[in-house]
């Protein structure tokens, strides 16, 4: 019974908890650090999934490519094929807030977005949909636990990354609450919602728009090593 995007016919391969960073080589990276035994389970497009065991806890990891239509695809698969329960979505995020800065992290609350995907897909009017309560309670903790600060905050999913006028995002920010941008969140909840399923997502800043700080390599994985302590650490 594989999918049209994943190659695994026995769903016993597939965690109920899947770990999705944007980045296939991403999903590599958590695989090679932070889990054991593990097995590669998709590579189809390259979108490397992989399952392993973090302090016990059977995991997946799999890549999500960037964009609303293509967490779609995987995620629906995910849940609806292979029975995943929780997704949580491991990201990096541009701030629209001068009080949060390149490294912090963010824990989703909800995601407002413009994306016709929740309507076109399931015909929900919302255009701001909610992560997942117990998730999002299960990565504050585990964030409180490992001394990590953290923001819970709505963000923006864009469905496009360049714009014609890049002071836009104030308007943006002003009217729905956002404190930074991604492109994915809002249709990973959109399919959890519709399918009874759990979703969540944690960010960590790669770019402010406000100061338009840049981060180094270096940096970035450390911060994003925080994040995924605290997500390997929330999954059940
Ligand atoms: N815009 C959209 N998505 C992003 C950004 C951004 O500036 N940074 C990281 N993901």
């Amino acid at each position: 019974m594989a999918t049209p995007h994943i190659e695994v016919n026995d769903s016993s391969l597939i965690a109920k908890t899947v770990l999705m960073p944007g980045d296939p080589l991403r999903a590599k990276f958590i695989a090679d650090t932070y889990l054991k035994d593990v097995q590669l389970i998709n590579s189809v497009r390259n979108m490397l999934g992989y399952t392993g065991y973090y302090k016990g806890k059977k995991i997946t990891v799999m890549g999500s490519g960037m964009g609303m239509p293509s967490i779609g695809i995987y995620s629906y698969e995910l849940y609806q094929v292979y029975g995943v329960e929780q997704i949580i979505r491991v990201g990096s995020c541009g701030s629209y807030s001068p009080i949060i800065n390149v490294y912090d992290v963010i824990i989703v609350t909800e995601a407002y977005s413009e994306s016709s995907y929740a309507k076109t897909a399931y015909n929900m009017d919302e255009n701001t949909l909610p992560g997942d309560f117990d998730l999002i309670k299960d990565l504050n903790n585990s964030a409180k636990m490992l001394g990590y600060p953290v923001f819970n905050e709505i963000i923006h999913s864009s469905d496009v990354f360049y714009r014609a006028d890049s002071h836009e995002f104030k308007q943006i920010r002003d009217q729905f609450g956002c404190a930074a941008v991604e492109m994915e969140s809002f249709a990973l909840f959109a399919n959890a919602i519709y399918l009874n399923k759990k979703a969540a997502c944690i960010l960590t800043v790669s770019d402010s728009l406000v100061t338009n700080q840049a981060t180094t390599a270096q940096e970035r994985q450390v911060s994003f090593n925080k994040m995924m302590e605290i997500a390997l650490e929330a999954a059940k």
